[in-house]
């Protein structure tokens, strides 16, 4: 690893776990990544994601790049219709590499479609307020489904695809829907049919691991942002977190501290971000961990936080409520945009100290306060520094999360590629439904 490298700070940790502690876990990470590795362990049949960057072929990408350009060309709208794993990926990476206001930039700024999302919840007033901003533009929809058959897109896409067939035709319409799906199931079968522009999700990636897929890169190529370079990214996490064993292994030595910390009764885990930009982020890496570890009666509950937003609202529970939660911080060094704080000749608000520093020197601060203020409240600390948002940090840090989360969920003792507990709600939910 080197200094331009995504680090994980444990710094502020020694409070909470010693060293020794991090040791007498080795074997058991050791044995987690034997297990994963060798295909041995619980849900091996879906350990697609692990190398697939180095996998992954070239055509497919480019299959990718070529479709996003002809939407760029055609479409004014592009609606992206999923719900968690297939979705969450996209919408980080969209507000994580893109600019924080980009649906509201004039098109030349812009340079391809407006990006929206739909499918991901059971709202018609959403649905309705997404189509009278449409009205009539140029429209093209990427449903995405794995399976098929789930029920937020499949209606969803039910409404568009009607829309399309009336506003287009049916053959106009069919130049407008995408569907990125698995190789079989009901979304495969129309997309046949009917002779879709299609996209394969590989039966081995659930959907909470598949933002390096079609699933994820589709949308994100659409706004022209550089897949190549997510890739590249994620390639180099390959090489850093599947190669190394611990304790040299950041994602290793990540998953061996979130569990030590489980065992001490830390059993919410917050992850705490100071950029607006890390919203969807933290609603992807909420997904990727709550769904792989909360299962058998166990597992961290991963919860997020907006700082310094949150700061004003949770903040008084952080430092000062019911102990069992740890903070991991991402911290991006380098933000795509600093700007000097201005001198007054008027001092009014007293904050001239400030002035010809940076707004992110004084986010810093914030950070590093926060970070002290929680440690001596009671709250551990981890610590993940990003040096920029560039698309090549993104793809490595999507990897660095996947990996620690499965070493996780093994050191856990769950399965941390299944989601049994997901299908209570919809067997209630279709029985009600069907009565
Ligand atoms: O991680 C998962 O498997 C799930 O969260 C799915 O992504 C989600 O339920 C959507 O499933 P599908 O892509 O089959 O519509």
């Amino acid at each position: 690893m080197n200094s331009n490298d995504i680090v994980f700070d444990t710094h502020a940790i020694s409070d909470f776990v010693g060293e020794h502690e991090v040791k007498a876990l080795e074997a058991q990470v050791l044995a987690a990544h034997e297990k994963l590795h060798r295909y041995e362990g619980p849900g091996r049949e879906y350990l697609g994601w692990l190398g697939w960057p180095l996998h992954c072929g070239r055509e497919e990408v480019e299959q990718i790049i070529r479709v996003a350009r002809q939407v760029r060309e055609k479409a004014e709208v592009f609606v992206v219709i999923g719900i968690g794993g297939s979705y969450l990926g996209a919408r980080s990476a969209l507000d994580l590499l893109g600019h924080s206001l980009y649906n509201q930039l004039p098109k030349e700024k812009r340079g391809g479609p407006q990006i929206y999302f739909a499918g991901c919840n059971l709202s018609a007033t959403y649905l309705t307020h997404l189509w009278e901003l449409i009205g009539e533009k140029e429209l093209v929809i990427n449903v995405i489904s794995k399976s098929g058959t789930t029920l937020e897109p499949a209606l969803a896409f039910r409404f568009f695809r009607t829309m399309l067939e009336q506003r287009y035709g049916k053959i106009g319409a069919r130049e407008r829907i995408i569907a990125t799906t698995g190789e079989t199931g009901a979304l495969r079968q129309l997309a046949r049919q009917e002779g879709y522009e299609t996209f394969t999700v590989p039966g081995d990636i659930g959907g909470r691991y598949s933002v390096l897929t079609a699933v994820g890169l589709l949308p994100v190529a659409v706004a022209g942002i550089d897949i190549n370079a997510i890739m590249a990214g994620a390639r180099h996490g390959c090489k850093l977190y599947d190669e190394d064993r611990p304790p040299n292994n950041p994602a290793y030595r990540y998953a061996a501290l979130r569990q030590l910390l489980y065992r001490k009764g830390k059993i919410i885990e917050l992850l705490a971000t100071y950029e607006p930009s890390f919203l969807y982020f933290t609603e992807w890496w909420k997904q990727l961990f709550g769904e792989s570890e909360g299962k058998d009666q166990k597992g961290i509950y991963p919860a997020g936080v907006n700082f310094t937003t949150d700061l004003h609202s949770l903040g008084q529970f952080i430092q000062d409520g019911y102990r069992n939660l740890f903070v991991t911080t991402l911290w991006l060094d380098k933000p795509p945009v600093d700007r000097d704080i201005p001198l007054l000749t008027e001092d009014m608000d007293g904050l001239n100290f400030l002035a010809h520093k940076t707004m992110h020197y004084v986010n810093g601060k914030a950070c590093a306060g926060t970070i002290m203020a929680h440690s001596a409240g009671g709250v551990p600390n981890l610590k993940i520094i990003i040096p920029e948002m560039t698309p090549r940090y993104y793809g490595q840090l999507v990897y660095f999360f996947e990996k620690a989360c499965a070493i996780s969920g093994y050191l856990l003792g769950v399965n941390p590629f299944d989601q049994p507990g997901v299908e209570a709600y919809k067997n209630n939910m279709f029985a009600l439904l069907r009565e």
